[in-house]
């Protein structure tokens, strides 16, 4: 099982969309993808037309259950997504007081990593969707994570944006005790603006050896995708949107065998 964690400080810049465009690709490759929704807003949950307003059973609950010591097997909060191959852990807006409530006392930090473990033999990639923000959520991804995803859009605010996180990344890293490797996407790219092209040129320049060497092209294709609650690869298999995320699959894949023979 390879678990790649979709993350940005910053909002709006690709993570939900990269999370169900990469599962949709590996799903229909035949690989068994389970996608995680930690973000409390729940966007990757409403993709596939759960409510996280309802009290369905979700990510809130693996975390409650562990802080009262009654640890619930991982398999019982997996939902259907519709589609071949693709299941989701869903999200509640009951997360939010997560932090508030438990913080990362007690190996709190931990939760999302071991109940992966549990499920090691039920899926070949976990997808994890995170918040636009810094916290117990985003901790738990990292720790259970192997690769680090970050889009990246093209234009000149995102720049500060990845500092910022690449700052965050570093202290989190530092206080798990853990490197994660991670690979810059960027995204959004308009090859008619001046700001796309020379961000992305600033960017390759900064992230050289960490940055996927391509880009996600801007494409309406991905809305449409979202309204009708189907994944891009399910929705349109040719956009330019769709091809673009196919051939990072590809290129991720490679990534990791190269990484896990140096680690051997
Ligand atoms: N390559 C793209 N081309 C055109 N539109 C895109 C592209 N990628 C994402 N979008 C659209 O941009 C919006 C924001 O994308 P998305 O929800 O994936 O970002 P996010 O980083 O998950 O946001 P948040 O931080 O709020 O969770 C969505 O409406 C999505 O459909
Ligand atoms: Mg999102």
């Amino acid at each position: 099982m390879e678990i790649w964690t979709a993350s940005n400080q910053k909002g709006g810049v690709g993570k939900t969309t990269t999370v169900v465009s990469l599962a949709g690709v590996l799903a229909q490759a035949g690989k068994r993808v389970l996608m995680v929704d930690m973000d409390p807003h729940g966007s990757l949950s409403c993709y596939f037309g759960l409510d996280p307003d309802d009290e369905l059973p979700s990510v809130y609950d693996l975390f409650e259950r562990f802080s009262l010591k009654q640890p619930l097997a991982p398999k019982n909060l997996v939902h259907q997504s519709g589609f071949e191959n693709l299941h989701l852990l869903p999200s509640t807006t009951a997360l939010v007081t997560l932090e508030k409530r438990m913080g990362l006392k007690g190996g709190m930090g931990r939760v999302l990593k071991m109940a992966m473990n549990e499920l090691r033999d039920d899926y070949d990639y976990v997808l994890v969707d995170t918040p636009p923000l810094l916290g117990v959520l985003l901790i738990n991804a990292l720790a259970a994570s192997d690769k680090l995803l970050i889009p990246v859009q093209t234009e000149f605010l995102a720049m500060k944006g990845l500092e910022r996180m690449m700052n965050t990344l570093r202290m989190l890293t530092q206080s798990l005790g853990q490197g994660v490797d991670y690979t810059v996407i960027p995204t959004m790219y308009d090859r008619r603006t001046h700001a796309s092209t020379e961000s992305l040129r600033l960017l390759r320049q900064q992230y050289h050896g960490s940055i996927w060497p391509a880009m996600i092209p801007i494409d309406t294709k991905f809305r449409d995708a979202s309204k009708a609650g189907v994944p891009p690869p399910q929705f349109l298999s040719s956009s330019r949107g769709v091809r673009a995320y196919r051939s990072l699959v590809k290129y991720l894949v490679t990534h990791s065998a190269e990484t896990s023979q140096q680690a051997v």
